[in-house]
């Protein structure tokens, strides 16, 4: 279903908060105290240490209302407690909203971006459609601003599309209240951009979330086709016999067992009088449903294999936002997207198959898929130029093993390249750790029939699974995302619905900024 990410209006104000007519304004309640409030140290009577929770704004008015509440005792300071108090005394706002962001020592914009984002979970609940969000400012106000904005829109967005009682609680409008002497104009442009970065995620979170029947190969080119008319990219979408005529052998190994089509979806920006090197190619795995094939998975869960297009829809969500920053680099987006299936066309265990690049790789185990789509979306990147790679994939379990929900899997074959990737992810607010490619690893994916294995057994599967990506990178400076424990939150949080995470957008988006540089 297509039509949902309805546009939220950002407004930056400069006036003081306590003269915003605003549905709600909210303020966030730090902790003081010298002890970190998450710790376990205990006080002498036994119970944890309360709290001294301080405004982070400093505006009187608003200091005033909160003050007998954050003095009351009643509050843990832990964050995300929230209250809501309303007709606050000698504010124009009909309500004021105070979230706790936890120990003040700690707070940094990745805090704030999800007190961002739990604000408007909190109020759209109560069908809230507008609201004010006092800047804190212990944060520079860009970075602030940058924070409030990406934070909202990945709040606002609810994957219960097919639901017949839809509540349909959006928020329409945010205003941010800055305080100090802010150059008024470049914090409109750091908001601007945020926006554009905040609705591409929500794009890419739209395209995750579409189950299989309703987001082949074919739509998501579609999907793709139409994003890049919209915002001016040329978008080229290669079928079968492309595939098959260009020996893409291990992409199109996949591809074989299914009745839908595969797509080779390239999207290229190319801004007027940019250089001609670097150019980046942004890699990603579109399986839109993995079943295993014929190696075919447990019934258990095997639903959620419908986001294992997570790393092609961030690659198309990236280009959508590329478009619209226009920065002075030229990127090539391109996602491999099929279905692995069991069928009487499938391939099986223990066949050979000869990827583009001219290496063979013995099948051990189809469920394997995503490697070998990369394979050849890398070696073609590297075809079309391509000086940098980066590639995002839902690729293995053992990520998850490994990092748990909470990190993506970052691996590479360049430090240099590592470092201005490692400084992306972090202004992008996005937590990522990087896992070993030593030479080691290799001999697991040693084969005696063919010149590569797809699988190298139980130990280390997720780096065993980037080694086999890196022999198609080769030389080329390359950066792998397995971000199979990081595309789908398994829980709702309070920033962020279940579902479809949007991860790697931003990082990549903050890494083409840089390169442009
Ligand atoms: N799509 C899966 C990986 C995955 C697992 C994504 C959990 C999201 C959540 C991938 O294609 C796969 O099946 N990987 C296997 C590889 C194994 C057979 C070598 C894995 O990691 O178990
Ligand atoms: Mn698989
Ligand atoms: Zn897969």
């Amino acid at each position: 279903m297509e039509g949902f990410i309805r546009t939220m209006q950002t407004t930056l104000s400069f006036l003081t908060p306590a003269e915003l007519e605003t549905e709600s304004l909210v303020a966030i309640a730090l902790d003081q105290s010298e002890k970190d409030a998450t710790s376990t140290d205990q006080s002498a009577s036994g119970k944890r240490k309360k709290p001294q929770l301080n405004l982070a704004a400093g505006d009187g008015a608003v200091l005033t209302v909160a003050a007998d509440l954050l003095a009351s005792g009643e509050l843990t300071g832990e964050p995300f407690e929230s209250n809501l108090l309303h007709k606050p005394a000698g504010l124009k706002a009909k309500r004021l909203l105070l979230i706790s962001g936890g120990a003040a020592k700690k707070f940094t914009s990745y805090d704030l971006r999800r007190i961002g984002g739990a604000a408007v979970r909190t109020l759209k609940a109560r069908g809230i459609r507008s609201f004010a969000f006092i800047a804190p400012p212990s944060i520079p106000a860009e970075e602030a601003v940058k924070a409030i904005v990406e934070g909202a829109l990945v709040g606002n967005f609810d994957p219960d599309y097919y639901r017949s009682d839809r509540k349909d609680q959006k928020i329409d409008a945010l205003t941010i209240a800055v305080s100090g002497n802010a150059d008024h104009a470049a914090l409109e442009k750091t908001a601007r951009e945020a926006q554009i970065i905040g609705e591409s995620q929500n794009f890419t979170r739209d395209l995750v979330n579409e189950p299989s029947n309703r987001m082949t190969p074919t739509i998501l080119a579609d999907r793709a086709k139409k994003m890049c008319q919209q915002v001016g990219l040329r978008c080229e979408v290669h079928g079968p016999d492309k595939i098959k005529e260009m020996k893409m052998g291990a992409f199109w190994s996949v591809a074989q067992g299914s009745d839908e089509p595969p797509a080779l979806i390239v999207m290229t920006y190319e801004p007027a009088g940019t250089p001609a090197k670097p150019v980046l190619g942004l890699v990603g795995k579109g399986i839109t449903f993995d079943t295993g094939g014929i190696s075919i998975k447990p019934a258990d869960g095997m639903e959620k294999m419908k986001y294992d297009m997570a790393g092609g829809a961030t690659m198309i969500g990236a280009m959508r936002a590329i478009a619209l920053l226009k920065p002075k680099v030229k990127v090539i987006g391109i996602v491999c997207a099929a279905e692995n299936m069991p069928s009487g066309k499938a391939q099986k265990p223990g066949d050979v198959q000869i990827a583009m690049s001219g290496k063979s790789i013995e099948i051990i185990n189809t469920d394997a898929e995503g490697r070998l789509v990369l394979a050849d979306g890398l070696f073609y990147a590297r075809q079309l130029g391509c000086t940098y790679l980066i590639d995002a994939a839902t690729l293995t379990g053992g990520v998850v093993v490994a990092l748990g929900y909470a990190n993506a899997g970052v691996f590479a074959n360049d430090d240099a390249m590592y470092e201005r990737f490692h400084k992306a992810s972090g202004e992008a607010g996005e937590k990522m750790w990087r896992l070993p490619l030593d030479d080691e690893y290799k001999e697991q994916i040693r084969s005696t029939i063919a010149d590569i294995m797809n699988t190298g057994g139980r130990a280390g599967s997720a780096i065993t699974a980037a080694m086999f990506l890196k022999e198609f990178a080769e030389d080329t400076p390359w950066i792998h995302l397995d971000i199979a424990g990081t595309a789908w939150m398994e829980e709702q949080k309070p920033w962020i619905a279940k579902g479809p995470s949007g991860i790697a957008l931003r990082s990549l988006v903050e890494f083409v900024k840089g390169l442009s540089n």
